[in-house]
């Protein structure tokens, strides 16, 4: 037997156990990876609450992304050995002491990167990578990030940098600073009762116009990115499903992954061009409280689990 993180009925983190579930093989195709950290998504506890995604089944394990030692190779599989340092992801079932997935959905972990680093930057780059190719940015272009501290935030801001763009990030004045290292121009969240609303303090932010903006929160934030006068056909949300109707936004999110891409990003990780900060690490048998975290919906960048 191994063990993995589970629940048996719908809530917040205090329905998570540490279970035990047989033990996991490599089959055709597949390799098997002894965990070292598997990193915490929204993803996550918006499946675990309830009513997100159709025909989920109960019980259910969790977690999307991983980082381990290859410690099986299934029949088939080319181009792995055991103990080989990977990271990659699978549907749910990542926060365990053992994940089994096909091949194709791992890449090499760059010898100097972080193991919490290696598990919390899949998704999110991912997100962000697609999410920032889908407006086509350039040097011209006044782009807003919102929830600019967040995981998927953090890396959006990096990727749009790149691009050329000016980028301002909304974010609580605690990020600031650390936005502003990364060449982002913050701006706080939220109205200050008898002070500015974001709306007054995101026009007062940059001189021109916005062009466009990538949104990781949703919401009031579409609105207020609609209300700068950005048009709705330049601004793509990942968080926000029912504005994507509602007000004629784009949705463009994860969805494809691939094993070069994830590749890229832990060799930009590793060489210092991507920055993801990790606001938490917690033991596997402290899941809930890691949960209790990583659901305040504040802080800045991952909240990773380590194994053992
Ligand atoms: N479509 C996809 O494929 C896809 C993939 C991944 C994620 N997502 C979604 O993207 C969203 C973000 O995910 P994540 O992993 O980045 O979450 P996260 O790390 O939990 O985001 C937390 C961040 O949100 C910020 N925040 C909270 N309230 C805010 C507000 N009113 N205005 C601006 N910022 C605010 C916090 O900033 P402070 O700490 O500064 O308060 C914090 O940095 C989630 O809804 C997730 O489900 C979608």
């Amino acid at each position: 037997m191994s063990k993995a993180v589970g629940y048996s009925e719908y809530g917040g983190p205090e329905v998570l156990e540490v279970i035990e579930v047989p033990e996991p093989h490599a089959g055709d195709g597949e390799v098997r990876v002894a965990v070292r950290a598997a990193g915490l998504n929204p993803f996550d506890f918006k499946v675990r609450r309830g009513g997100y995604i159709p025909n989920h089944q109960l019980p259910s394990l969790q977690g999307a992304e991983f980082a381990g030692v290859i410690d099986e190779v299934g029949a088939g599989v080319t181009g792995w050995s055991v103990g080989d340092e990977v990271l990659g992801w699978i549907g749910r079932g990542a926060q365990a002491e053992y994940v089994v997935v096909p091949a194709s959905q791992i890449a090499a972990k760059p010898a100097g990167l972080d193991w919490a680093v290696a598990a919390g930057i899949g998704l999110v780059a991912n997100t962000a990578r697609r999410s920032v190719d889908s407006l086509e940015l350039g040097p011209d272009d006044t782009v807003l990030v919102t929830a600019a501290a967040g995981g998927v935030g953090i890396v959006t801001v990096q990727f749009a940098k790149a691009t050329g763009a000016t980028v301002v990030g909304t974010a609580s004045e605690a990020n600031h600073e650390f936005l502003r290292g990364l060449g982002v121009i913050p701006v706080a969240y939220g109205d200050i009762p008898g002070g500015t609303s974001e709306l007054e303090r995101l026009r007062a932010a940059v001189p021109g116009d916005y062009t466009a903006a990538l949104d990781t929160i949703g919401g009031n934030a579409i609105r207020i990115a609609l209300a700068l006068g950005i048009p709705p056909e330049r601004i793509n949300t990942v968080a926000d499903r029912g504005a994507i109707d509602e007000l004629g936004v784009n949705g463009v999110g994860g969805g494809k992954k691939t094993s070069a891409e994830l590749a890229e990003f832990a060799r930009q990780a590793a060489d210092g061009e991507l920055v993801i900060p990790i606001r938490g690490t917690y033991q596997l048998s402290d899941v809930v409280a890691a949960f209790e975290d990583a659901e305040t919906g504040h802080g800045l960048g991952k909240v990773v689990l380590l194994v053992p």
